[in-house]
């Protein structure tokens, strides 16, 4: 299968595409290093060579702030990645497999994205986007076709470190471990899975 993560340099991008590529598929990345999910244009080349799964994934968080302290730029930038990048993905990637009537778009959301905690309220902002805009598409897409929202639960990555510290942080699984179970999943989503939420780990 030919793959697409968006956001593969670290933490679950990074651990998926070694996960799924030792499982035999052909899987291709990015970071802002190489493509930036906030330009267009760039993702718009990238998907000239089509993918049967994208997953969009990369993301940002920012240090716990009230949101009435927090910066308007520091605002701007993760919605520019977080929502923003991911429309831009799909934007991207979808009329490809709109055309064939085949393919699967799983969103990286959250449980922030159904719930909400102080000091990470534009966190939450963007992936509730995230959840609206891929329910609204999965009644868009024509059969064959599948959006699906992942809810990975809580992994020892730099973002969870950001967002729990350190200590708490390293109270979940690591990236590879969480990869090892999310890659069976992916990798068998198809057109009747359209509109489904997948999650990895029970944070129970
Ligand atoms: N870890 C968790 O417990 C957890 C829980 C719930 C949801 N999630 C979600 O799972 C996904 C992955 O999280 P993670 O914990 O693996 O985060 P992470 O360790 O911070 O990794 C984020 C990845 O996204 C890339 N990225 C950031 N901005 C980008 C941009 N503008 N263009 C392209 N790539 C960009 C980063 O690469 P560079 O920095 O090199 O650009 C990095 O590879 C995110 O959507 C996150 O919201 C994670």
């Amino acid at each position: 299968m030919d793959v697409v993560i968006t956001g593969s340099t670290r933490g679950l991008g990074k651990a998926l595409m070694a996960e799924l590529q030792a499982r035999g598929h052909n899987v291709r990345g990015c970071s802002r290093d190489s493509l930036d999910v906030r330009d267009f244009p760039a993702l718009e080349a990238f998907a000239r060579d089509p993918c049967d799964l994208l997953v969009a994934n990369a993301a940002v968080a920012l240090p716990s702030t009230r949101l009435w302290e927090l910066e308007p730029a520091h605002f701007g930038a993760l919605i520019d990645t977080n929502v923003k990048g991911v429309f831009h993905s799909l934007r991207a990637f979808l009329p490809a497999m709109v055309e064939r009537k085949s393919g699967v778009v799983a969103v990286m959301s959250s449980d922030w994205g159904r719930s909400a905690s102080a000091l990470v309220a534009a966190y939450c902002a963007s992936k509730w986007a995230l959840e609206g805009m891929v329910r609204a598409l999965s009644r868009e897409l024509p059969m064959g076709v599948a959006a699906v929202l992942v809810d990975p639960g809580n992994v020892n990555t730099d973002m969870l470190k950001l967002a729990l510290g350190e200590e708490l942080a390293a109270r979940y699984p690591g990236p590879a471990e969480w990869a090892s179970l999310a890659a069976p999943q992916l990798e068998s989503l198809g057109p009747e899975h359209n509109g489904r939420t997948l999650r990895i780990v029970d944070r129970s």
